[in-house]
């Protein structure tokens, strides 16, 4: 399973590449808004530090908006994966940044048959969002397991991102259910490495070994 970072704070991002976890990036108007830049040099920089995907989302609603977008948006850099949200105008721009070869992740993704459209179109990325629908208490993680489903019956290349994972074991049940990768929060990521068992063992080993070491 890839790891993606969800986020467009660099001082995160370089941490989690730090950590050697880190496959790409997400990012979406709400991360960027948060970190008071321009949008286009921060992408770029975000881009140039990280050797994977890096999803920068448009912020038109119409198809022809969408791909003047996304065509600005696949020039800053090769590794730009373009987010459009799912709806019909974002299908129609899906379709036609396919055929001018720009990477589409297809965001805001709530139930399978959302997911089955854009693969049939040949989004790079499908990303359902779990957190969000287990706030409305919905099952997020069911969803994800449908997906799947559908995608290994017909066989489709679109790589499954689970997005919108609020802990660790969002992150641990996404990998079970099959996401090919897992957009995680840099606070989600700190968590993951988190048992107070492997705290109290180390501790122990370290008291034993101080014994030891004193007596030579
Ligand atoms: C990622 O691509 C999504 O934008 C993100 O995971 C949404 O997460 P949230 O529901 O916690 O805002």
């Amino acid at each position: 399973m890839k790891f993606f970072i969800d986020t467009a704070n660099l001082d995160e991002i370089r941490a989690a590449l730090d950590m050697g976890i880190l496959d790409g990036v997400t990012t979406n108007p709400t991360l960027v808004a948060r970190e008071n830049r321009e949008f286009e040099p921060l992408i770029r920089e975000i881009c140039e530090l990280v050797p994977g995907p890096v999803s920068a989302e448009v912020t038109a609603t119409d198809a022809n908006g969408m791909v003047t977008q996304a065509t600005e948006l696949a020039r800053i850099a090769d590794n730009v994966v373009v987010k459009l949200p799912t709806i019909a105008e974002g299908l129609k721009a899906l379709r036609r940044c396919r055929e001018s070869g720009i990477a589409v992740n297809m965001t805001l993704v709530f139930q399978p048959v959302q997911a089955l459209m854009v693969a049939k179109i040949g989004a790079t990325f499908c990303s359902p969002f779990l957190g969000r629908l287990d706030d409305i208490s919905q099952d997020g993680m069911a969803m994800l397991h449908d997906i799947r489903q559908i995608y290994d019956n017909y066989g489709f290349n679109t790589e499954i991102l689970a997005a919108s994972l609020r802990h660790p074991l969002h992150v641990a049940q996404a990998a079970m259910a099959g996401a090919d990768i897992a957009t995680i929060p840099f606070g989600v990521i700190q968590k993951l490495l988190n048992h107070p068992l492997t705290d109290i063992g180390l501790e122990r080993f370290l008291t034993d070994w101080r014994k030891v070491s004193g007596k030579s």
